[in-house]
């Protein structure tokens, strides 16, 4: 069995999936009430990660866990060390954690792998960089104005759909030989938010203008739903980022044996929300 953490996130949710397809019994842990989209049979265990003894009841008959630390978590002082004790000693032996690609670049502090990495658990760190999924804040603005407002519009990184980041979790998860690995995931060709724009619009099928936004204004709406030393890591990634975070990786295609989505393929798919 294989808990999932941040199980209705925009990992999480294709991770239950593609471990259920994979015949594998699913417990998703998320601190909301109900689950949304679980697929039949999966059992939701409600728990705050801040609070780690919550998580207990969930890892009877475990062995796996999917470990996902959100901006809500840090911010509220959560030790995933902490969360890795309880798991041990619930039976957890594998832990696969979503972690950055800021931490390889340097970007991003290396403290909860270090938390991974120097316990007694199997481990595995997926490193992914910005995901498609972050432009969702757009669409509001899209569905009522037609027009995107986003800062460093020309810088183009390597952004990576979700659902590809939650299959190479389910191969992690269920493939003994990824223990030790640590894999860098991007999609398969920088992109601006300028021509993420013109693709949403294209898919829409009527014009998106994009309005260039400064620094600061973007930095204060970022504060609302992110801590401060992660907005500014973050705000320095999508306007002056390191070459090796432009770079595509090559894991994601050595792991799946295919190649990444691309940025349409994820907007296609989510384009209700755009509507
Ligand atoms: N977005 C990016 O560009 C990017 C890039 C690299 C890495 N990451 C990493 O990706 C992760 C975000 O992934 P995502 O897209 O799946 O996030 P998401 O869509 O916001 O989902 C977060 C999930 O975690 C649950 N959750 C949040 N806080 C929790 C807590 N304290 N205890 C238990 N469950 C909690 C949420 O459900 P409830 O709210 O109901 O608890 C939800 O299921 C973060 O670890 C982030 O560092 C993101």
């Amino acid at each position: 069995m294989i808990v999932v953490t941040g199980a209705t996130g925009n990992v999480g949710q294709p991770l239950v999936r593609a471990l259920v397809t994979a015949g594998e019994q699913v417990t998703a842990v998320s601190r909301g009430i109900s689950a949304r989209d679980m697929p039949p049979g999966v059992r939701h265990h409600q728990a705050d990660l801040a609070e780690p003894a919550g998580l207990a009841p969930a890892l009877a008959g475990a062995d796996a866990l999917f470990l996902l630390t959100s901006g809500d978590f840090v911010s509220a002082g959560g030790s995933v060390s902490g969360v890795l004790d309880v798991a041990r000693a619930g039976g957890i032996r594998r832990v696969v954690l979503l972690s950055s690609q800021g931490v390889a670049t340097g970007s991003h502090p290396a403290t909860l792998e270090d938390a991974v990495t120097q316990s007694d658990l199997e481990w595995t760190l997926l490193r992914p960089g910005g995901f498609d999924s972050n432009t969702l804040q757009w669409a509001d603005m899209v569905r009522t104005q037609r027009v995107v407002r986003a800062p460093f519009g020309d810088v183009a990184l390597p952004t990576i759909d979700p659902a590809d980041i939650a299959e190479v979790a389910a191969v992690t998860l269920l493939d003994g030989g990824h223990v030790g690995g640590a894999y860098e995931l991007t999609g398969p060709a920088p992109i601006s938010p300028r021509q993420q724009t013109m693709a949403i619009a294209e898919v829409l099928g009527e014009p998106v203008r994009y309005v260039e936004q400064s620094r600061a204004e973007a930095r204060a709406q970022m504060l609302r739903f992110m801590p401060e030393p992660v907005v500014e890591a973050t705000l320095d990634i999508l306007g002056m980022p390191k070459a090796t975070e432009q770079r595509v990786s090559p894991d994601v295609e050595r792991i799946l044996g295919r190649p990444p989505r691309t940025f349409t393929e994820w907007a296609a798919r989510n384009i209700a929300a755009f509507k």
